[in-house]
């Protein structure tokens, strides 16, 4: 496992998936919410450091969001949360999924991190440590997905580093699972983009798990001719909230138009 996620902090398909986040959030059911992240990464990116600088993906991302004068309302809850973590100065640290969740808990609520690598984990203890609600773990996220409670309202975020050639058929495995354990539980996956096969291709699979109806949007960041490069990102969300759809679409398009080239935007329902 090499992947590290603080090369990508605050990139374009960071930008997709927390601001999207957020806006799940924003629309949560009234009652206590169990929260899972499978793959939570460390929880709390220094842009400065020598991984961000070198990839220069967060200045070509966060960067160009927070001094843009055109962003759509639904970026706005993300752009003030990274604004405060700055304390409204120079964009230094990036929030990782853990510390977005954390922030957005009501009493009731309960939130598990889950990250696989040792290093990430002892950091992402440390950005969640005092938190009421919160608790982390040093396990694999796909497997603990099972520990979702029953009953009640829950969200389950999946965001692997799709390293591993199983990666999606673990997730497939694991909407198969969250669905059959809490029928109530919302879904939502980041993926990648390269090829339309493997994309559809998983779509596909979802569906026949018994995932859907499903919600999906697309980021994709310019033509889709070499599939061997990350093209684009997509969320697909299962029993996503109502409303989602107009919110998604705005945050992929400005995404698309202002940080991508010659790409598209796409927001539709599969099943
Ligand atoms: C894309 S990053 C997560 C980013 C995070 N969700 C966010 O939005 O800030 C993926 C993380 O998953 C971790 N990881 C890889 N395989 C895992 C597994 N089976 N279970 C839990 N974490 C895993 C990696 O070490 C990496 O930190």
């Amino acid at each position: 496992m090499n992947y590290r996620h603080a090369f990508h902090a605050g990139n374009f398909a960071d930008l997709v998936k927390h601001a999207a986040l957020l806006q799940v959030l924003a629309r949560r059911p009234a009652g206590p919410l169990s929260i899972i992240d499978t793959h939570a990464g460390r929880g709390l990116y220094d842009l400065g450091g020598p991984e961000a600088q070198r990839s220069g993906e967060a200045a070509a991302g966060i960067g160009q969001l927070m001094r843009a004068s055109d962003l759509p309302e639904p970026f706005a809850p993300l752009r003030v949360a990274v604004s405060r973590l700055n304390g409204g100065g120079e964009t230094r640290l990036y929030p990782g999924s853990p510390l977005l969740i954390a922030e957005a808990l009501r009493p009731g609520d309960s939130y598990l991190a889950c990250e696989l690598r040792p290093e990430e984990h002892s950091a992402l203890a440390g950005a969640m440590k005092g938190r009421a609600g919160v608790k982390t773990a040093c396990a694999d996220g796909f497997a603990r997905a099972a520990d979702l409670p029953c009953e009640g309202e829950a969200l389950v975020l999946i965001d692997p580093p799709f390293e591993r050639a199983d990666d999606y058929a673990r997730i497939v495995e694991t909407l198969g699972a969250i669905g059959r354990r809490n029928p109530r539980a919302q879904v939502m996956v980041w993926l990648p983009i390269k090829d339309l096969e493997t994309f559809d291709g998983f779509v596909r699979d979802a569906e026949d798990v018994g995932a859907g109806p499903l919600l999906v949007a697309e980021a994709r960041m310019r033509p889709l001719a070499d599939p061997l490069k990350m093209n684009g990102c997509a969320l697909v969300f299962a029993r996503p909230a109502d409303g989602l759809d107009g919110v998604l679409d705005a945050i992929c398009a400005w995404t698309v138009q202002a940080l991508g080239d010659r790409g598209q935007a796409r927001v539709w329902r599969a099943g």
